[in-house]
């Protein structure tokens, strides 16, 4: 990544683009038309409330994310979205159930007028849904094209400069990339025979990328995570990353294993159990589907502990990870976390998580700064993967042969001095020994 020569205003508006219209897009967008009235403060989304310290602790220079570094302001954002289910925002909204309707009702007018563009959506990708409002564009290569006139065709109607887009579409099977996902040359080619391992998400960011319209993963789908999409994004300049937003279990893990794991705590067993019960449960009640999420969930234990630099402490670790669909809870999920652990003389202790916590509420302001994050990319000149975006990911995409990082507090480190050396800061070490010299 090279440091920015020029980093461009952000002029004019930024269309919000996000493939699916569903619990998590509709609470972003009504929370971002709330913010703009001054009806809500946008909480939870570093863009708007985050702090970055500059310079030595004795300067007292703590900006807001927004003041130093050129993010988009919210009044030039503009949303549009692909669904196969043809209900606006208002009616996808009151439909997910996760604002009341006295947050619904002052923005009403303006939600009911964002309507979902037709889908790319060949269901054996995602198979307990179907819709109707869905493109029939023969091949899958002129499904891309036609998504390509949808992107295009969205930012001239709406008067936008440019362009960013967030997966917030449902959770596909499981996938490995295969020969067709392996360059430029080859996905084209499977494009033009509609290729059965083509999955719909990897036609959206195709898209994009043609476009050059930075393109972020909400889910554990591979979507963009593939040799011949990496390829793309270096050849078109267009910043990536992904995968899966790390909103509620995942988050409580890679906040305390390194905690556990700074203190020399040994541990034995992490069981991690959640009841939910909207949409998003529902497709992932299809094993196909759960085993995306399962594999993006597992990876971060691994990582943070290093059981093979370890053993005594990691080395028999059982880690189990379930989802399980629950109807009444809606979108309040429940997650329990049973953390078996060992101190000192090996003796056993346990510590017991009960999350209630409200999916789409966490995941909003996440997707928030993933579009704004990712518009500056763009502007900053940066292309391919946007390693330092791993802060919002349980699966963070990353360079070839890099492990991913998980440790959260590694990840704000990185994000903020990625920040300060974007915008020409000392990066900030914490060693601190100035201060005593
Ligand atoms: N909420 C969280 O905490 C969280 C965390 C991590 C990941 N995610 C992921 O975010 C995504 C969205 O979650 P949600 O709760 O809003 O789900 P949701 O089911 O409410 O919404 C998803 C929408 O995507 C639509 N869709 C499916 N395939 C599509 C396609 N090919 N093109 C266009 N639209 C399509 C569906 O019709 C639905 O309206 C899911 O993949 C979920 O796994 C959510």
């Amino acid at each position: 990544m090279q440091r920015p020569e020029k980093l461009t205003k952000p002029d004019g508006k930024l269309a919000v683009l996000l493939p699916g219209l569903g619990a998590v897009s509709t609470t972003l967008i009504a929370g971002v038309l709330l913010a703009r009235k001054g009806l809500v403060k946008p909480v939870g989304a570093l863009t708007q409330t985050g702090t970055i310290r500059l310079g030595k602790r004795t300067e007292n220079r703590v900006p807001r994310i927004h003041e130093f570094a050129p993010i988009a302001k919210l009044e030039d954002v503009v949303f549009g979205s692909w669904d196969l289910f043809p209900d606006n925002a208002y009616e996808s909204a009151v439909h997910a159930k996760v604002l009341e309707a006295k947050d619904l009702d002052p923005i009403k007018d303006e939600l009911a007028a964002i309507k979902p563009m037709k889908a790319v959506f060949y269901p054996e990708f995602v198979k307990r849904l179907s819709g109707t409002h869905v493109k029939t564009e023969a091949t899958k290569w002129d499904m891309v094209e036609a998504l390509r006139a949808d992107i295009r065709n969205f930012i001239k109607a709406n008067g936008c400069s440019r362009a960013v887009c967030v997966w917030c579409a449902s959770t596909e099977i499981f996938l490995e990339p295969g020969p067709v996902h392996q360059s430029i040359a080859s996905f084209e080619k499977g494009l033009r025979e509609s290729d059965p391992t083509i999955a719909n998400s990897m036609m959206y960011a195709w898209a994009c990328l043609k476009e050059g319209v930075p393109f972020a993963n909400g889910a554990p789908n591979l979507t963009v995570d593939f040799p011949a999409a990496l390829e793309l994004a270096r050849e078109t300049n267009t910043p990536v990353c992904g995968k899966d937003f790390k909103t509620g279990q995942t988050f409580m893990k890679t906040l305390l294993a390194p905690g556990f794991k700074a203190r020399g705590w040994g541990i034995k067993g992490w069981f991690s159990t959640n009841i939910l019960g909207n949409r998003d449960g529902e497709v992932l009640d299809d094993p196909d589907n759960f085993k995306s999420k399962e594999v993006s969930k597992l990876g971060v234990l691994e990582q943070i502990l290093q059981p093979e630099l370890n053993p005594e402490l990691y080395g028999d670790l059982y880690h189990k990870v379930r989802i399980n669909y629950y109807p009444p809870r809606g979108d309040a999920k429940e997650g329990w976390d049973n953390i078996d652990i060992f101190g000192w003389l090996n003796y056993p202790m346990q510590i017991k998580i009960d999350f209630l916590c409200r999916d789409s509420i966490l995941a909003a302001p996440l997707v928030l700064d993933l579009a704004l994050f990712m518009d500056l990319s763009k502007r900053a000149g940066f292309r391919g993967v946007q390693e330092w975006l791993s802060f919002y990911f349980k699966s963070p995409m990353t360079a070839d042969g890099l492990y991913p990082e998980h440790d959260l507090f590694i990840q704000s480190m990185k994000l903020k001095n990625t920040l300060r050396w974007m915008m020409g800061e000392e990066l900030i070490t914490h060693l601190g020994n100035e201060y005593y010299d």
